[in-house]
């Protein structure tokens, strides 16, 4: 089974993802993230540093997701774990479309034309929403990257929206404003609950 964390910067997902390989110790989950921690996950760091080309910044994005999902997803689903990764394909849907805009006539059918046949669709989405300028207030001052500016990470949320609303059994929304604890409380249940709806599921 796999789920995904999704959200814009500064939203908490990667601090609950933390808290969460904590809490459900229990179940030995596989925590992943995108971009992976492999050499291809660091190009993409460069190239957000460096600003290239956004279709070249796309293609490797879905460069990382292709061999994350070789090295990482497919082995563990295969081996029946929970896998749960912060930030998957709703990433690129959601940040590559607002910057693919202007560049490329319909930015999400050409992204989700680029995953099309081997991605593995998630089971299960937690998006955690926010106030964007709370968002960017947690981020600081410091240097930013160039989706954390207020008017792209607004695009961007509102995209992550637009899946929810049009996929509303694959999401659950979490309004990450609460306290840390109570959100943690909140995902560990809904992921719990979801993992045992599914086993007996596959049970029958
Ligand atoms: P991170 O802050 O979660 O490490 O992600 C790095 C940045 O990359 C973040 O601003 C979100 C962005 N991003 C995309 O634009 N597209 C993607 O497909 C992924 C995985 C991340």
């Amino acid at each position: 089974m796999l789920i995904t964390l999704e959200g814009i910067d500064g939203s908490g997902k990667t601090t609950v993802a933390s808290a969460l390989a904590r809490s459900l110790q229990d179940i030995n989950p596989v925590l992943t993230r995108e971009p992976g921690t492999n050499w291809v996950g660091d190009q993409v760091r460069r190239a957000i540093a460096e600003e290239i080309d956004p279709v070249a910044e796309a293609l490797l994005f879905a460069a990382d997701h292709a061999v994350h999902l070789a090295t990482v997803i497919r082995p563990a689903l295969d081996a029946g774990h929970l896998v749960i990764s912060d930030r998957y394909t709703d990433s690129r849907y959601a940040y590559q479309s607002v910057t693919l805009k202007g560049r490329l006539q319909d930015p999400l059918a050409w992204l989700q034309a680029l995953h099309a046949g081997w991605t593995v669709p998630p089971d299960l989405t937690i998006l955690f929403v926010l106030p964007v300028e709370e968002a960017m207030a947690r981020k600081g001052e410091g240097r930013r990257e160039h989706f954390e500016q207020e008017q792209t990470l607004s695009q961007v949320q509102q995209q992550y929206l637009a899946f929810a609303e049009a996929e509303p059994f694959r999401f659950v929304i979490v309004d990450s404003r609460l306290p840390l604890s109570a959100i943690t409380l909140l995902v560990e249940g809904v992921i719990r609950d979801f993992s045992k709806v599914q086993r007996s599921r596959h049970r029958r």
